[in-house]
């Protein structure tokens, strides 16, 4: 089992750090790990008009993707609550445009990994893009 290096706890701690996060107060960071080795870090942005805040994971994987990177390799969340906080129903569909189902998840809080999940564990029988492969023959 894989397990996130001390270089993604500390983008995770960095990214709560800087966390825009003046109405629920609660604080998260996602650490991306791209196949191709890099890491893209994102927070979780929020708004005067609530709906229209930002998860981490998803502000994470805009910085993935702006950089040329589709595919996840591992995924970090940190974020501090007594309870494990897993990302939200939207990111798990979010992520799963870009990741398998095997691909880890590390549940962490600043003082390191919680626990490990993976995106299956979180988002079984899932649609993905394989699902839209055909669609230009039909
Ligand atoms: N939040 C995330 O950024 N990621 C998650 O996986 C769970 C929730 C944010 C959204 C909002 O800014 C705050 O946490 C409270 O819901």
């Amino acid at each position: 089992m894989s397990t996130p290096t001390p270089e993604m706890i500390a983008q995770g701690r960095l990214m709560m750090a800087r966390a825009h996060a003046p109405y629920s107060n609660f604080r998260v960071g996602a650490v991306l790990k791209g196949e191709g080795g890099k890491l893209y870090a994102g927070c979780n942005v929020e708004n005067a008009s609530y709906p229209e805040s930002c998860c981490a994971e998803s502000s994470a994987i805009s910085v993935m993707v702006a950089d040329g990177e589709k595919k996840i390799a591992e995924i970090l969340v940190m974020a501090e609550a007594d309870e494990l906080v897993t990302p939200c129903g939207g990111c798990r569909q979010k992520l799963r445009e870009f990741a398998s189902d095997t691909v880890p998840i590390y549940l962490c809080s600043p003082e390191g990994l919680r626990h490990t999940v993976t995106l299956g564990d979180l988002l079984p029988m899932s649609f993905g893009p394989d699902h839209l492969k055909n669609t230009a023959k039909l």
